[in-house]
């Protein structure tokens, strides 16, 4: 949710920025811009549109030199997507970028109107340039200072003041930014994806601070202008894991990385037979006397919470809920010490899961986070932290973070189950062995990629389409639903198979794809009774299953077959959620859009 970059060195910086800028675009890409420190002046060039039509724009322009900037990718939150309310924002005495939300920024504009300050674009971001501007009498720690006292919401900023050439000042509430240094100089950005082409070693900027950036050095500051020693924390993948690697879009490169991912998240985690998180140094007493889970996250994260709430119910017996963080914090949720509250993110920075861990961790629950970026705000936050192992994931649509999301709440559920005294020590190796196994039909699936993608060519021309199951494979249906629904905009949405005959089914009509997902052996026959009930009704049934026909007696209830390996009924989905992430994508390559780009949509989502 907006991309923020910043160099000072003593190489070129219009490049670095650039480049910096093409991998933070799937934080937004509704307009871009830079900053470039000359001479006795700051020169901007901003464009409404992708970073690549910035790069043309720099190209075309004169005079591009600058070893000291800041550049910055929307997500237009304020404003409209024009070339005005595009970042960077300028004041008489500073230049800035910004990701976030100043929730104030009304009041703020009222009073800065006051003393004559007034924007000229509708964002928030130049009310908190000129909020900042207002306060700055040459001392860069106080304006900033006092600015943080005063605005609220969520920021991240880098600031250039026009009398301190050559100096970046930072700091930041919520929103993400990591920073690293080499001999060409200091780097910033919003995610470590943008600073490892120059070095693996970084440090999250934490709240409450404020870091200085200059060609020879970096300074992390407290906000009374202590010098701290930063924590460092080091990458271990390389720039090519962040690179498409020969497919045609991340979101396939992604796909296709997920068997790799799940081992690197799984197998680390086995030992004896057993769940074994010591590396993780997660302690059985957080397992010990809970007697209720709340998952609580976003987006494709929810989804693998509601795998959990399936699975965990299912063997450990307890209360499960899955709330929608943006929910969680204004529904003065039920937690004490006894709850162990779950929150599930890639980034780690979404701001509604942050806020709910905050929460939970206000009220005295225990708290875990499954977390795929090392470092992030919620890994930090709470009591122990998961780290799953996908590597960077940079399509906006979610395709490896999930497989190994839902590795990470089976892990968690296999040892609560171990902890809660529920299965013996030969019943955890049993479905340790299972849970392996279940994950590794997914090369399988992956091989029946050119047969997916003729049925996605059948369904291109839709206008909807409906994902039913039951239990686990509703679970799994509501992200195969929004997989397809959020990059192709088919109208698309899931149900549990049973339910739709008290609504949808009237929006069945002639050749509507429904997608069947029936794995689930003590449910099969209840799911294909509702097979038939939409094929009477002229529905295009692709139905996604490990029952051969044979077996299932389910012949003309299909119009297509995706016939997955024999999925284990505790652990399946793996197989199935490949199939539909297939079928999502090939759709939407067919209706010609741009699958690692949809529209409006952004990967971080670092705002309310
Ligand atoms: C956005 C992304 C989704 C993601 C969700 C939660 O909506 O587009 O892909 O699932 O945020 O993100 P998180 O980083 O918390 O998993």
């Amino acid at each position: 949710m907006c991309g923020i970059i910043g160099f000072t060195g003593i190489t070129e910086a219009a490049d670095i920025l650039i480049n910096g800028l093409a991998s933070l675009e799937y934080r937004g890409y509704d307009s871009a811009g830079i900053a470039l420190v000359q001479d006795n002046n700051t020169k901007i060039i901003k464009t409404t549109g992708k970073v690549a039509d910035l790069r043309d724009k720099v190209t075309a322009t004169d005079n591009t030199y600058g070893t000291c900037g800041i550049g910055h990718t929307r997500w237009a939150t304020h404003g409209g997507v024009t070339e005005t309310n595009a970042h960077p924002h300028q004041t008489p005495k500073l230049t800035l970028v910004h990701n976030g939300i100043i929730e104030n920024y009304k009041e703020l504009a009222d009073d800065l109107a006051t003393k004559g300050l007034t924007p000229v674009s509708e964002t928030d971001t130049e009310i908190a340039a000129l909020l900042i501007d207002s306060l700055y009498n040459g001392d860069p720690f106080e304006a900033l200072r006092e600015a943080d006292k005063i605005l609220e919401g969520a920021y991240g900023f880098c600031v250039m003041f026009n009398d301190r050439p050559g100096v970046i000042y930072s700091m930041r509430n919520a929103s993400p930014l990591v920073v690293t240094h080499t001999a060409d100089g200091s780097y910033i950005g919003s995610d470590v994806i943008a600073l490892i082409p120059y070095s693996k070693d970084y440090f999250v900027v934490p709240e409450e601070h404020i870091v200085v950036l200059e060609k020879g050095a970096v300074t992390l500051y407290t906000m009374d202008e202590q010098v701290v020693e930063p924590k460092m924390l080091h990458v271990d993948w390389d720039t090519t894991a962040a690179q498409k690697g020969g497919y045609d879009f991340f979101m396939q490169k992604e796909i296709y990385d997920q068997p790799e991912a799940v081992k690197n998240t799984i197998l680390p985690r086995i030992h004896n037979g057993k769940v074994d998180f010591s590396a993780d140094k997660i302690n059985d007493e957080l397992f010990e006397g809970v007697n209720r889970v709340i998952v609580t996250a976003c987006g494709t994260a929810m989804h693998s919470g509601l795998v959990g709430r399936s699975i965990i119910e299912q063997l450990c017996r307890i209360p499960v809920t899955v709330e929608i963080a943006s929910e969680f914090r204004y529904m003065n949720p039920i937690m004490d010490e006894h709850t162990l509250v779950v929150i599930i993110t890639q980034s780690g920075e979404t701001a509604d899961s942050l806020a709910a861990l905050r929460l939970a961790n206000e009220r005295g629950a225990k708290t875990i986070s499954i977390v795929n970026v090392k470092g992030s705000s919620i890994a930090r936050e709470s009591d122990y932290v998961l780290y799953t192992h996908a590597g960077p994931e940079i399509a906006v649509a979610s395709t490896k973070a999930f497989t190994v999301q839902c590795c990470g709440m089976y892990l968690i559920t296999l040892k609560l189950a171990e902890v809660m005294g529920i299965l013996t020590d030969e019943e955890i190796a049993d479905y340790l062995a299972r849970f392996v196994a279940a994950t590794e039909t997914i090369p399988a699936v992956l091989e029946m990629d050119e047969y997916i993608q003729s049925i996605a060519y059948k369904i291109k021309d839709t206008f909807s389409a409906f994902y039913i199951g039951r239990g686990l494979d509703h679970a799994f249906g509501c992200e195969g639903s929004l997989k397809l629904k959020e990059i192709s905009y088919v109208n698309s949405e899931a149900y549990n198979a049973g339910e739709l005959k008290h609504g949808t089914i009237s929006l069945v009509t002639e050749g509507v794809p429904i997608i069947a997902i029936a794995t689930q052996d003590h449910v099969f026959s209840k799911t294909m009774a509702n097979v038939e009930e939409v094929k009477a009704r002229g529905a295009h049934v692709i139905l996604i299953t490990d029952v051969t026909e044979e077996e299932g007696g389910y012949a003309g209830l299909y119009d297509d077959l995706i016939l997955v390996p024999k999925c284990d009924d505790f652990f399946g989905g793996f197989a199935t959620t490949v199939a539909m992430q297939i079928l999502a994508y090939h759709t939407t390559v067919y209706r010609g859009y741009n699958v690692d780009q949809p529209r409006n949509l952004a990967k971080s989502v670092t705002v309310e």
